[in-house]
């Protein structure tokens, strides 16, 4: 368990993503460098565009760079084939999406158990270990229930279980409170707190800025760069400037 040494969960190095569209050759990530240690919890900010989804899809191995390097939880991303990176993130990786990406034809606690189908838990445990999840968030009464049958925040809820399914250390959400009123999101944000709490890693896209600034680590990209610390900092002092 944790030994008080940091260790690093995720390392991006010098990655490049360049889309090939009709208009020509798109880079996306113009050489990224970025650590983040078990852990820890980081938002990622910045503004449309800039990058953020396509840095996210980077480490959940759902993209993959043009070049540099992505290792995550132990893999060298970039050297797995796609069935391997699927296989690798099922186990490692519980992803939460802006609108929540629920399978309409299963029930809630249907989608819970199906991650386990992928990893080979008994089948006998998975009903248990997906009311388990459901009971943590707080969902136990509609696991019968169509994701279209319940609201939200709900679904929301539902896909954290989901993405616990596995227990992955690293959970990664992009715009997960999106489409969540001011109370769900809370909710959620709180959940969080508690699963890093727990030793889990967490790395969030979010435009909600007082979210932001209750996550301990915000990294900002800016037109497919990380900005540095010390350019954050110096635009928190000037606007703070502005505001008195
Ligand atoms: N598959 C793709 N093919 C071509 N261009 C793409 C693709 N995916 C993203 N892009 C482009 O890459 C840029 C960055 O997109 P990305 O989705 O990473 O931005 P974002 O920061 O997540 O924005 P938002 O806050 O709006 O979600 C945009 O110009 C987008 O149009
Ligand atoms: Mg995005």
């Amino acid at each position: 368990m944790n030994n008080g040494n940091n260790r690093s969960l995720i390392s991006l190095e010098k990655v490049e993503k360049i889309y090939k569209t009709k208009a020509g050759p798109l880079r996306v990530l113009k050489g990224v460098d970025l650590e983040i240690d078990e852990g820890e919890f980081v938002a990622i900010v910045g503004p449309s565009g800039s990058g953020k989804s396509t840095l996210i899809n980077m480490i959940t191995g759902i993209d993959r760079p043009t070049s540099g390097e992505v290792f995550v939880a132990g893999q060298r991303l970039t050297k797995l084939s796609e069935n391997q990176v699927a296989k690798w993130r099922g186990k490692n990786v519980g992803v939460v999406f802006q609108f929540f990406q629920l399978l309409p034809t299963l029930t809630v606690i249907e989608n819970v158990m199906m991650p386990m189908h992928y990893v080979g838990t008994y089948s006998g445990q998975r009903r248990e270990r997906a009311m388990e999840l459901l009971e943590l968030v707080d969902l136990p009464d509609v696991a019968n229930k169509y994701p279209s049958q319940i609201s939200g925040g709900q679904q929301q809820r539902a896909a954290i279980a989901r993405a616990l399914a596995n227990d992955p250390p690293l959970i990664v959400g992009d715009e997960p409170t999106g489409n969540l009123d001011a109370v769900s999101a809370g909710l959620m944000f709180a959940m969080f707190e508690d699963l890093v709490a727990q030793g889990k890693t967490i790395v969030m896209v979010t435009h909600d800025r007082d979210l932001a600034g209750q996550i301990p680590r915000v990294e900002e990209v800016r037109d497919g760069q990380l900005m540095s610390p010390d350019e954050i900092d110096q635009r928190l002092v000037a606007s703070a400037g502005q505001e008195s």
